[in-house]
């Protein structure tokens, strides 16, 4: 099952075969799907793996996450601002030593595996070595990763900040270093408007002149205090996204998590610049910053892709923020004006935002996000039945349709039974000691 155009303006938007196969060549790349009798009969040298009874799609892609916020998932007790300097930036500060970042790199990209994310956008830190260590580990693994050294050079404390300089020089060196190097991409990354100067998120502007295919990648408009505070650091601005677009930022393959309090005007900026927003349920949900409104995104044609954003989020799997995403569109028609003009979220765009259009989001849907022929065979063997509630569930599940959303619904890690990149099979061996001790090979 995968996607071939967006359920909210295509009647046909999937492909299913109930009875399917995926043909992958030795190049990792898809080669063709179709009824298995069909595939298998027409390709008798190749070798037939059966996994009947399960649901084969392409890997989820998560439009945005912070690598280095993994071991702080679900700390207790505050909103954006105070989260940031009460867990975040101590959490942060020990990714300046290479050896603690690969382990917590390895701790991440075994995470993402077992939950079926087969790409991910991701935030370093502001150390360069972060960002080496998270793609020296991707690499190993032929993960296509995109991730970026974070710029800050203001309002935090001072062992986490770069300056104007030096945050242009180290990301200009890790994009030489990295951006499309195997599989990985980089993002330019600015942490968000507050904790960059005019001077930098000009330095930020200026490598996204010199280097048009990287990404952008930053946060905007979470939550309202931050609103009110970029607003008087940015006094002379017309608003948040104002800020980014005035140093050149917003433009295709920029991501913008959160977009949670966004005005109508800015909605159609983002469409205009073709930027995209990452969706992050069970962050703003964790972190009470609000309702992400779906729907105006979709009536203004603004790219959205899901997003974790662990730590802040609360879960890795792609099927539990689809979960919460359902659950935030339903908050959505409880409190609007007129709640008929409200739409639940269905399972099918769910999957297409954690997939195609996720994928299309990161301009990367001619590569991943669907068994398109020629894009790269990262893909899913999914076990509907995984648990005893899923499978007592699941009897009264009658459509492709429905199995979804119940799958979504229940189902999380437990559910991703195998994780192929590129054709190949991962594996991954939960250790003991503190997480870090993975053992991690090919099958
Ligand atoms: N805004 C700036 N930094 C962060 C972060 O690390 N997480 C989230 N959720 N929002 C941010
Ligand atoms: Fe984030």
């Amino acid at each position: 099952m995968h996607f071939v155009a967006d359920p909210a303006t295509s009647q046909n938007p999937y492909e299913y075969y109930e009875d399917g196969a995926l043909l992958v060549g030795s190049d990792g790349k898809v080669k063709a799907i179709g009824p298995a009798s069909t595939i298998i009969s027409s390709n008798y040298q190749a070798q037939v793996i059966d996994y009947s009874g399960r649901l084969i799609m392409p890997g989820f892609i998560d439009s945005h996450v912070h690598y280095p916020q993994t071991e702080m998932i679900g700390s207790f007790g505050q909103q954006l601002l105070e989260w940031l300097n009460t867990y975040t930036f101590p959490t942060e500060k020990q990714f300046s030593d290479k050896t603690y970042a690969k382990g917590v790199a390895k701790t991440f990209l075994n995470e993402l595996m077992r939950n079926g994310t087969t790409t991910a956008l991701v935030f370093g830190t502001v150390h360069p070595q972060s960002v080496d260590a998270l793609f020296e580990e991707a690499q190993t693994r032929n993960m296509r990763i995109i991730a970026g050294k974070v710029m800050m050079d203001r309002n935090a404390p001072s062992w986490l900040l770069d300056t104007p300089a030096t945050s242009y020089a180290d990301s200009k060196a890790l994009i030489q270093r990295w951006h499309k190097n195997g599989r990985a991409l980089y993002a330019v990354t600015p942490r968000f408007a507050p904790t960059s100067t005019a001077a930098q998120l000009t330095e930020a502007g200026r490598l996204l002149q010199e280097y048009p295919d990287v990404y952008m990648h930053t946060h905007l408009s979470e939550n309202k205090g931050e609103i009110a505070w970029v607003q008087e650091l940015f006094p002379s601005s017309n608003g948040y996204l104002d800020v980014y677009n005035s140093f050149g930022l917003s433009r295709k393959r920029s991501v913008y998590a959160h977009g949670v309090h966004l005005r109508d005007d800015e909605f159609a900026s983002l469409a205009q610049t073709q930027s995209a927003v990452a969706f992050c349920p069970t962050s703003n949900l964790f972190l009470g910053s609000g309702l992400f409104d779906l729907q105006k995104a979709e009536d203004y044609g603004v790219h959205v892709g899901l997003g974790t954003d662990v730590g802040a989020g609360t879960s890795f799997s792609a099927l539990q923020t689809m979960n919460e995403a359902y659950k935030v569109i339903q908050l959505h028609k409880a409190y609007a004006e007129d709640p008929s003009t409200r739409e639940p979220l269905t399972a099918l765009k769910a999957y297409y935002l954690a997939t195609l259009g996720a994928a299309k989001a990161l301009d990367l849907d001619n590569k991943i996000g669907s068994f398109k022929v020629g894009n790269e065979a990262d893909f899913i063997v999914v076990n509907p039945n995984a648990t005893d509630l899923l499978k007592f569930r699941m009897q009264r599940a009658t459509s492709i349709v429905d199995k979804l959303f119940v799958l979504q619904t229940l189902g999380d890690d437990r559910a991703i039974e195998k994780t192929y990149l590129m054709g190949k099979r991962q594996t991954v061996t939960t250790g003991t000691t503190g997480g870090y001790n993975y053992d991690y090979g090919y099958n």
